[in-house]
């Protein structure tokens, strides 16, 4: 009755039970590029192939949107020489990949203080916005310079000042009001992930949509973020499928 259910490649996908929102910390950059022997930008430019890999292979399950955690608030602790190459990875990307966005049929959004990022950078990622707008399929949302402490306290600030200039009651806020002000209210009823991965074996959440994730499905595996295949998204989608959610109810039928 308790027995752990076990997970292997063989068994099939559900594709009628496909999480509609999967979040990913893409992390171990670093260490997949160290273990080479090469600078840690190598991982960063390997990674990028694998964001390409992951979201065509997320888009041709069903997931509807896809939210990828590609730099935050705390990142610009790096060396000056990492951040100004992961300022110019959006460049990189979106100039070869958006033909094949489109032919998915994803579009772009992305959530975080993009104001703070070079110029350069924030002309890219909003020109990819604009060239993937009429793509109504998977979302593939980016999040840049983004922090869920910063995102609380910006909520935060917006909700007091509608209260303050008479908008809202104190006692209307609730968490409807709340999601709304977060940066995935774009994403309406799939705002919440329902499944979070995270790479490289760390056991942690780093500041990443910490209201959303109350009750996502969490994964950590230990293979670093380069490595990470669709077979690798596959099987963490199908330990989703093995997992009971019952949001603080009772398991139904049983
Ligand atoms: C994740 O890889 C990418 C970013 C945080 C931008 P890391 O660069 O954190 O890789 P590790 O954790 O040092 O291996
Ligand atoms: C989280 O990874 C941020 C991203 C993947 C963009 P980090 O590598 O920055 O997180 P910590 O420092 O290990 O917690
Ligand atoms: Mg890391």
């Amino acid at each position: 009755m308790f027995r752990k259910k076990e997970i292997n490649d063989e068994q099939t996908l559900d594709l009628s039970r496909i999480p509609n929102h999967v979040a990913i910390i893409m992390d171990g950059n670093g260490r997949w590029a160290q273990k080479r022997h090469l600078p840690r930008i190598a991982g960063h430019k390997r990674g990028m192939e694998t964001v390409k890999t992951i979201t065509k292979a997320a888009s041709q399950l069903g997931v509807k949107v896809l939210t990828l955690y590609a730099f935050s608030t705390e990142n610009w602790k790096r060396p000056e020489q990492e951040v100004n190459y992961l300022m110019s990875l959006p460049g990189k990307f979106f100039s070869n990949f958006v033909p094949e966005l489109v032919a998915n049929n994803v579009s772009v959004n992305v959530m975080g203080e993009l104001d703070q990022l070079p110029e350069e950078t924030q002309k890219v990622v909003l020109k990819a916005i604009d060239d993937t707008a009429d793509c109504d399929g998977m979302i593939l949302n980016f999040a840049l310079n983004y922090g869920s402490r910063r995102e609380i306290i910006l909520a935060t600030k917006q909700i007091a000042n509608e209260v303050q200039s008479g908008n809202l009651a104190t006692d209307d806020i609730d968490s409807a009001v709340f999601s709304n002000a977060l940066m995935t209210s774009s994403l309406g009823e799939d705002a919440d992930p329902d499944l979070l991965i995270r790479t490289s074996g760390e056991q942690r959440i780093s500041n990443f949509l910490l209201w959303q994730i109350a009750y996502s499905e969490l994964y950590f595996t230990d293979e670093l973020w380069p490595d990470f295949k669709a077979s690798s998204l596959k099987r963490a989608i199908l330990t989703f499928q093995h997992r009971d959610r019952r949001f603080g109810g009772i398991k139904q039928n049983k």
